[in-house]
């Protein structure tokens, strides 16, 4: 049955807006929540990087959202009726079946991540010297279009950068940016036209479907493909039935539909939006898929398995109908906008208005003492970690790239981004994370800076190893231990 109420919130007698959990909890993991001391021998031996810490260490793995979902006991009893044949498997067909009833679409095309479904489309879509234009990019999405010798511009307004900020609809294109870029350069320079749903890089922030109502007629009257990554699309479409005029009324089906049809194609992280792990892409024009197609078979897998396995395929189709459930697509939202608005109210710099994927501390306001030459996201992550067991992500200047001289190129923004895996936490495990991060904000002053022990020359945030300039951790601990006696 579908949800009834608009907002898919239940209403409290208090009157307070105390996000509910729609399912009950069946199978557990137990966690572990070290003490401090050992939590700062562990940050320590990880290189102050986040990405290092081994999960036994960790209390709440907020590190990101990706293939870290719990799934519906209605997914895992699928996984028991997989069809194991690597051609043909019945598996792909309800899969298919669930792609075409979900998204419209009628072709379809399986791939093992996101990622995958990236590579497949640069290689034949993108050509040397063509422009992707972009609400935002994604580190993978950019790296693949670059791959292919294209190069990504991304047509943000000027809302989508400002840590504080109501505007509903940040994700959205800068529409004037976009006719401007083809004048420019001419329709033909452009490979495609992508819109990120839940816009990752910038806070989870969705888009309109205004906007990509005017998107659309843009493409049209210029021929140009639009490619939508509906990795985020769960929540895009809450924000856009809870946020924009003329949707309330409308069910996620139509309103999901709706957006299909302003798309020429798109593709999906399964790790994301069905909770599983795998990919694909879909569309409704034969000529897209044709040239993809034969790809698949040559990077992923056969076309009715594309490198994931049957259990996943099953597990994806089940995941995908869960979509269309209100209850499902507002759970992770409304838990975000808690926490959000209870670091709002305390005065702790957080990015607003609250979006999907997780809550993302503003590193830059949290300890402006510590400059961006010594990483201030970085050494947030490492301090929430220290105090709490709670792994987040730096999204700042350790996540940024070295000029041709060797010179940092300073992030627009230092973000510590808080994940939060759909359905995983409840409310009090927030609200741990919370007390202990206020706790942090009336310290901060005792958090420093970090410098590189070790750099790799790509993607230094993923294996890159740091250190706490004038050994600040220990101070962190001794004022825990002060103010938290012997408690964990
Ligand atoms: N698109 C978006 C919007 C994503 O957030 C991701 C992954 C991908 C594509 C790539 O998908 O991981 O299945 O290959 N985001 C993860 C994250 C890694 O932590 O935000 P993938």
């Amino acid at each position: 049955m579908e949800n009834t109420q608009k907002d898919g919130k239940v209403r409290f007698f208090s009157g307070k807006e105390i996000p509910l959990e729609m399912h009950k909890v069946r199978v557990v993991q137990k966690l572990n929540l070290l003490p401090i001391e050992e939590r700062k021998k562990a940050i320590e031996e990880a290189g102050f990087n986040t990405f290092l810490l081994q999960n036994k260490d960790v209390f709440l793995d907020m590190l990101t959202d990706s293939g870290t979902n719990a799934m519906s006991d209605n997914q895992v009893a699928a996984m028991m009726v997989a069809d194991d044949s690597y051609a043909g498997s019945f598996s792909y067909t309800k899969l298919e079946k669930a792609v075409a009833d979900v998204f419209n679409q009628k072709y379809f095309l399986p791939v093992h991540q996101g990622r995958a479904a990236e590579h497949i489309i640069s290689q034949a879509f993108v050509t040397k010297g063509k422009i992707v234009a972009t609400n935002y990019h994604f580190t993978t999405t950019k790296a693949h279009i670059e791959l292919a010798g294209g190069k990504v511009v991304e047509i943000y307004t000027d809302e989508a950068l400002k840590i504080k900020s109501d505007h509903p609809f940040k994700g959205n294109m800068d529409t004037k940016k976009l006719e401007d870029l083809i004048n420019s350069n001419g329709a033909s320079s452009i490979a495609f036209i992508r819109f990120e749903a839940g816009t990752n890089l910038i806070g989870g922030q969705p888009f309109s479907m205004q906007n990509m109502k005017d998107v659309w007629k843009i493409s049209r009257r210029h021929n140009i493909k639009v490619l939508m990554d509906i990795s985020l699309i769960n929540e895009n479409l809450y924000f856009i039935k809870t946020r924009e005029k003329g949707y309330g009324d409308k069910s996620i089906r139509e309103i999901l539909h709706e957006m299909m049809s302003y798309t020429d194609f798109a593709y999906f992280s399964g790790r994301k939006v069905s909770c599983t792990r795998g990919g694909g892409i879909c569309t409704n024009d034969k000529a897209i898929y044709m040239q993809m197609r034969d790809l698949v078979p040559l990077f992923e897998g056969f076309l009715t398995y594309g490198g994931m396995s049957v259990r996943e395929i099953e597990a994806m189709a089940v995941g995908l109908y869960e979509t269309l459930d209100m209850n499902v697509i507002s759970h992770s939202p409304q838990f975000i906008k808690y926490a959000v608005d209870a670091f709002v109210e305390k005065g702790i710099p957080v990015v607003t208005p609250a979006g999907g994927l997780g809550c993302h501390l503003d590193a830059g306001g949290f300890i402006p003492h510590v400059p961006q030459t010594e990483y201030p996201a970085g050494a947030l992550a490492a301090a929430v970690y220290i105090i709490s067991g709670v792994r987040g992500m730096e999204r700042g200047t350790i996540s940024s790239v070295r000029d041709e001289n060797g010179n940092d190129i300073p992030a627009d923004v230092e973000l510590l981004r808080l994940a939060f895996p759909r359905r995983v936490f409840t409310l009090s495990q927030v609200k741990y994370m919370e007390d202990r991060v206020t706790w942090l904000y009336k310290n901060r002053e005792l958090v420093g800076g970090l410098e590189w022990v070790e750099e790799p020359p790509v993607l230094r945030f993923f294996v890159g190893k740091l250190k706490a300039k004038a050994n600040w951790p220990e101070k962190l601990v001794k004022q825990f231990r002060k103010d938290f006696g012997d408690s964990l």
